[in-house]
């Protein structure tokens, strides 16, 4: 079948002599705030069995008349390979809200994928995204669902946060049926909520979850 050949394809590391399929968690942050919720998201991930988080970033973008960054990050997690999108079976996305949408760079990787749109890359596999504000009512939403439609395009699985997570109806803060969130307030260093961080892991745990379930003979 082939999702099963997809499970079987993916590169993938091994534990225990048994290949673990990966999940990748790919984010840009400049502020740190959701490269936080993605170290919770991956930690959500591998508490699934046989399934392993990949975290990668995505580097900002630039005018051609500035300066190109250091082709490798300061910091944190490395920026993606393109060929990593063909090994993982399942794809989390990560962006900062920009006035109610995905940060620049986020959308300039997805308007490069016209190769992997066209070879079927990112098809059939499941995909969730997550992101931080800054206010409360600054376009969780409005980010989250903007972000699905291109994943849609390439025929991902879209996966969200069902309410029989507890901490959806809890939260004064982020989490979201349509991905995991961060309300960040004004500094760039505030930290996740129990209620973010639960729903991020949660939502970790169900794509993993469901990437193994599609995967299985
Ligand atoms: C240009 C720009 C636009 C922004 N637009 C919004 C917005 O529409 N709503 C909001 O609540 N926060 C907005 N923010 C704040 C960021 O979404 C917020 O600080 C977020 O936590 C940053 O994530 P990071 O720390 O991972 O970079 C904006 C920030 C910048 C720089």
């Amino acid at each position: 079948m082939h999702c099963q050949a997809r499970i079987a394809d993916t590169a993938g590391s091994e534990a225990n002599g048994t290949k673990m399929a990966e999940i990748l968690v790919l984010y840009y942050s400049r502020g740190g705030s959701v490269a936080r919720l993605a170290r919770q998201i991956a930690r959500g991930v591998d508490e699934v069995p046989d399934m392993r988080a990949r975290l990668r970033t995505l580097p900002s973008v630039s005018a051609v008349t500035q300066p190109l960054a250091p082709s490798v990050p300061e910091a944190g997690a490395p920026y993606l390979e393109r060929a990593e999108l063909a090994e993982c079976a399942g794809l989390i996305l990560g962006s900062p809200t920009r006035f109610g949408n995905m940060a620049a760079p986020v959308k300039h990787f997805l308007d490069g994928l016209g190769t992997e749109w066209a070879n079927g890359t990112l098809a059939g596999k499941p995909a969730a995204v997550f992101t931080s504000t800054a206010s409360m009512h600054g376009g969780q939403e409005s980010t989250l669902l903007s972000m699905q439609v291109p994943l849609l395009h390439h025929g991902c699985l879209i996966v969200g946060i069902p309410f029989t997570e507890p901490a959806l109806s809890h939260t004064r803060s982020g989490g979201t049926p349509y991905g995991a969130s961060h309300v960040a307030g004004a500094a760039d260093d505030s930290q996740l909520t129990e209620e973010e961080a639960q729903l991020a892991r949660a939502l970790g745990r169900r794509l993993a979850d469901i990437a193994y379930r599609l995967g299985r003979p």
